[in-house]
């Protein structure tokens, strides 16, 4: 079952070198019950891999990969007021995303051609265009792999926050999420309040966008703006956008009137990270075989044959920049192994 030496290259889509010592997929929660009855398991380290889009190598792993495989769509019932549809974490994330829509349960539009698989999609919470995936999730099922059992996380207990989970935190390589359950409420309004959306949907001639509508112009809003993995290696956005009090904020705006900034519910205040590194002179600029994204400042690339340190460098001397110009944190996005 068990593989060794086993090269990563292909499995991150930020196309860093690195191999796992062991490694091995899971496509049944069976095989990995039979995994954890094994010797092997309680001496290796571990780390869950899913679609490798939001994960930077480092270096070499020196413990076990487990490479989640694990498939099927279904819709499990419908309530009166929502559709619970429920997928394998192995999915892939765009491709669950269209299938929905093509049964008419609507809800994940603005989350379309996000990279990544479905049980990658909530340790990140991702985000996009108004909406998070914590918005969406019912619960998600996981198997604890200390002790084997099944364990049920309900959307409070998976603490979600922007781009965040307690499966990046405290649950952190302890529960394998083996699928998604998902509630898309039956009544369905479009969000479009983001300024792409609605340029895109102009540009597409639409007035009263279906949800299949508004992912093709998601679609091809991130076909521009983001780069192509197979020509650019990338994690989408390597940082987050910074959030701020209300005073650092008030003493920014000062100086920089022209800053975009989003209020959040509870008073703070959210920068764009993009625009904070445009200003420090960072967009399209290389450093090394790594680079800024010439159309998006929050996405580093790999122009050809990066390593993990060579992506810690960029990502560092960029932090330096926005801390000296603004006094702005930067934390990165992807998780680091
Ligand atoms: N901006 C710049 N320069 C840049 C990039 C952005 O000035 O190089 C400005 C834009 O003009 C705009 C503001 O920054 O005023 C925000 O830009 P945008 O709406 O493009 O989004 P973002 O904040 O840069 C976030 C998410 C993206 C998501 C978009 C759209 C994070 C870390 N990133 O980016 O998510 O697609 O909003 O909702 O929150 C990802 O997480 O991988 C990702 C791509």
């Amino acid at each position: 079952m068990l593989k060794r030496n086993v090269p990563l290259h292909h499995l991150n889509t930020f196309g860093l070198p690195a191999s796992a010592s062991w490694f091995t997929t899971i496509s049944t929660p069976t095989e990995l019950a039979a995994l954890i009855d094994t010797a092997e398991w309680h001496y290796l380290e571990r780390f869950i891999l899913g679609g490798g889009s939001n994960l930077i190598f480092t270096g070499d792993f020196a413990g076990l990969v487990l490479h989640v495989k694990i498939h099927g769509m279904e819709l499990v019932r419908e309530d009166s007021d929502a559709w619970i549809v429920r997928a394998g974490a192995g999915e892939r994330w765009h491709s669950f995303v269209y299938w929905t829509l093509a049964h008419g349960w609507l809800g994940l539009e603005n989350l379309a051609f996000i990279p990544g698989t479905v049980g990658g999609a909530p340790v990140q919470n991702i985000g996009a265009y108004g909406i998070e995936i914590s918005e969406r999730v019912q619960c998600l099922e996981t198997v604890d792999l200390k002790t084997g059992k099944t364990v049920i996380f309900d959307r409070s207990a998976c603490q979600f926050s922007y781009r965040d989970s307690v499966f990046k935190g405290d649950a952190a390589g302890r529960y394998l999420i083996n699928a998604v359950v998902f509630r898309l409420p039956k009544l369905w309004e479009p969000l479009i309040n983001h300024i792409d959306v609605i340029k895109e949907l102009e540009a597409m001639k639409i007035c009263n966008p279906t949800a299949r509508n508004i992912a093709d112009a998601i679609v091809a809003i991130r076909t521009r703006k983001l780069p192509d993995p197979e020509r650019f290696g990338n994690a989408g956005s390597f940082f987050k956008n910074p959030v701020v009090d209300s005073a650092t904020f008030a003493c920014l705006a000062s100086q920089y009137p022209e800053m975009p900034y989003y209020i959040q519910p509870d008073g703070m205040i959210k920068l764009a990270g993009g625009w904070l590194i445009e200003r420090c002179g960072w967009k399209g600029r290389k450093f090394g075989p790594v680079g800024v994204y010439e159309k998006q400042a929050l996405v580093l690339v790999n122009c050809g044959g990066a390593s993990g340190r060579d992506v810690l460098a960029l990502a560092f001397a960029i932090q330096k920049s926005v801390q000296a110009v603004f006094g702005v944190k930067l934390v990165h996005e992807p998780v680091l192994l």
